[in-house]
């Protein structure tokens, strides 16, 4: 199959999108103004959009394999800082999702080429968790537990970052989130994790590796 029908779902979206509302590229071509910030993995089962009901120009987005946030990822960071400082969103949701590719290939340990340097971070946080990962009852438990403490690790990572750090020093309201979504049946998990401020960092992210850690006890 060629592009054709992508091209012809194109032309059918925009006239859908036009009948609905005249108006909406005319208005979405002039500005963006998202109030949220979405940073998940490049899964094609896991599309933004669709997963939380928005619309273009709702929610700005970046994703990579693994949903990872690494102070030496300009590209990341450049969306952090523009989504942060111009677009001014107020909430990021670091999403993560159960049975990620990413999160598996960290976990196992063979030669996978390129992909071992940038999941190399997983494979150390795999490593720290050691007894609790290995108390899994099986496979698919264990990587889905990985995928739950990847994303409290990004969440912290984040918040230490400075983009998010001067946010904060100067008052601007600012929520990272962490959540995590079932391929299986659709549905988006609140981790609790939330942090709004930076003294709430250290906390917040203890509590919920504790809550994490008991809900398998
Ligand atoms: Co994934």
């Amino acid at each position: 199959m060629g592009l054709e029908q992508l091209f012809a779902n194109n032309r059918k979206w925009a006239e859908e999108t036009r009948a609905e509302d005249p108006h909406f590229f005319e208005t979405l071509s002039h500005q963006q103004n998202p109030k949220y910030l979405w940073i998940g993995c490049s899964d094609s089962r896991v599309p933004a959009n669709e997963i939380i009901g928005l619309r273009s120009g709702e929610v700005f987005v970046h994703r990579n394999v693994a949903n990872l946030v690494m102070h030496t990822d300009f590209n990341c960071l450049s969306v952090v800082e523009y989504a942060v400082n111009v677009l001014k969103v107020e909430h990021i949701l670091i999403t993560g999702h159960y049975g990620c590719g990413g999160v598996k290939a960290a976990l196992v340990e063979h030669d996978m080429g390129l992909i071992d340097n940038w999941l190399h971070s997983v494979s150390v946080l795999a490593k720290k968790h050691r007894p609790f990962l290995e108390s899994a009852p099986n496979d698919t438990d264990r990587i889905d537990r990985l995928c739950e403490l990847n994303v409290l690790e990004q969440v912290r990572i984040l918040c230490e970052n400075s983009i998010i750090r001067h946010a904060w020093l100067r008052g601007q309201p600012l929520s990272v989130h962490g959540c995590i979504y079932g391929l299986r049946d659709g549905l988006l998990h609140d981790l609790g994790i939330t942090i709004s401020s930076l003294a709430e960092v250290e906390e917040r992210s203890e509590q919920a590796l504790w809550a994490l850690m008991e809900r398998f006890r």
